[in-house]
């Protein structure tokens, strides 16, 4: 694992336009950060998604045309703290659905703080977590031959860009059969006042969290980043529908990372792109759905039109 951090991170940093896998934020700081995040006001995504979970719950569940006799996987990719799931679970236990949940992530943290509260808050659902890269996993999901529905929830998939958002779905659709489905989560086009605030707190809570990828490179790979020479620089542009996440280098400065056996030069202003969170609508969606075997069936929406959690099927 550290050989791979070290391998992208020397990749992103040696690049003309410097960039950084935002995978790795989440480590344990950074995934106690992501939860005080989802509680932000300012981060509308995870409180009009839960609306969706909470006031259509009844309705995603029928959505998922599943027969209460069968058998069948609830896979949830990058689940964090499963909170929206947990309301889900609930319904389908109360309800008599036969299946078992498997969270999968990239954060071994997250998935066991996850199944330990499932452990103690919903003993009846069975639970069995995968710790991996997203598409790592995706040739395992054949591994069973029963029924799948696929969650990939709170716009995550908005942190790929269109190209590799469409290559995943492809995949991930290629290792369902015709009648899987998958629950997609998607952060809908809003004006700017709305969306940046979300990535630009008052509280700071987002700065620390991009600047936290720094310090990890820190403690995990022996790197010499001052903390201090680095602002944390969010950008949306309506004209383009993607949040992008910028740490700027605030002088001239060189890093030395120990684990790449590389100094790496920063100009003053210059900028790492950490993370991209892409919004959609209908259109956006279809164009890269027009590279997969998924075609959407529903689409659940909060009162604000906010967000959108969209039920996708297979050709
Ligand atoms: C996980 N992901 C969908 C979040 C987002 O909104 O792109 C990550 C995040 N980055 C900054 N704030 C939240």
């Amino acid at each position: 694992m550290i050989d791979q951090f070290a391998k992208d991170v020397d990749a992103g940093l040696s690049k003309a336009e410097k960039t950084l896998p935002s995978k790795y934020f989440y480590d344990e700081k950074g995934d106690a950060l992501f939860v005080q995040i989802m509680k932000m006001p300012e981060y509308y995504l995870t409180r009009s998604e839960m609306e969706i979970f909470s006031d259509q719950t009844q309705a995603l569940v029928e959505s998922f045309q599943t027969d209460k006799d069968v058998y069948f996987e609830l896979i949830e990719l990058g689940p964090g703290d499963g909170t929206k799931t947990r309301k889900l679970l609930e319904v389908l236990s109360q309800e008599g659905y036969q299946y078992e949940y498997m969270p999968v992530d990239f954060s071994k943290n997250a998935l066991d703080k996850l199944e330990q509260s499932l452990q103690k808050n919903l003993p009846q659902v069975s639970v069995k977590p995968k710790h991996g890269d997203y598409f790592d996993m995706l040739g395992s999901v054949k591994d069973s031959h029963h029924p799948k529905i696929v969650l990939f929830l709170g716009s995550n998939i908005g942190n790929m860009s269109d190209a590799l958002a469409a290559r995943f779905l492809y995949q991930l659709g290629a290792n369902l059969s015709k009648d899987d489905k998958l629950l997609l989560g998607a952060d809908l086009l809003k004006s700017a006042d709305i969306v940046l605030p979300a990535y630009n707190d008052e509280r700071g809570i987002t700065r620390a969290f991009n600047l936290n990828l720094l310090q990890r490179i820190n403690t995990e790979l022996g790197g010499s980043f001052d903390l201090d020479g680095f602002e944390h620089a969010p950008e949306y542009h309506e004209s383009d529908g993607i949040a992008k996440s910028y740490l700027m280098s605030n002088c001239e400065q060189l890093v030395e990372i120990k684990a790449t056996g590389t100094s790496y030069h920063f100009g003053a202003g210059e900028k790492i792109l950490t993370e991209i969170s892409r919004k959609y609508n209908d259109d956006i969606l279809n164009d890269i759905l027009e590279e997969t075997d998924f075609f959407i069936t529903a689409r659940f929406t909060d009162k604000a039109n906010y967000f959108a959690d969209y039920l996708l099927n297979r050709d």
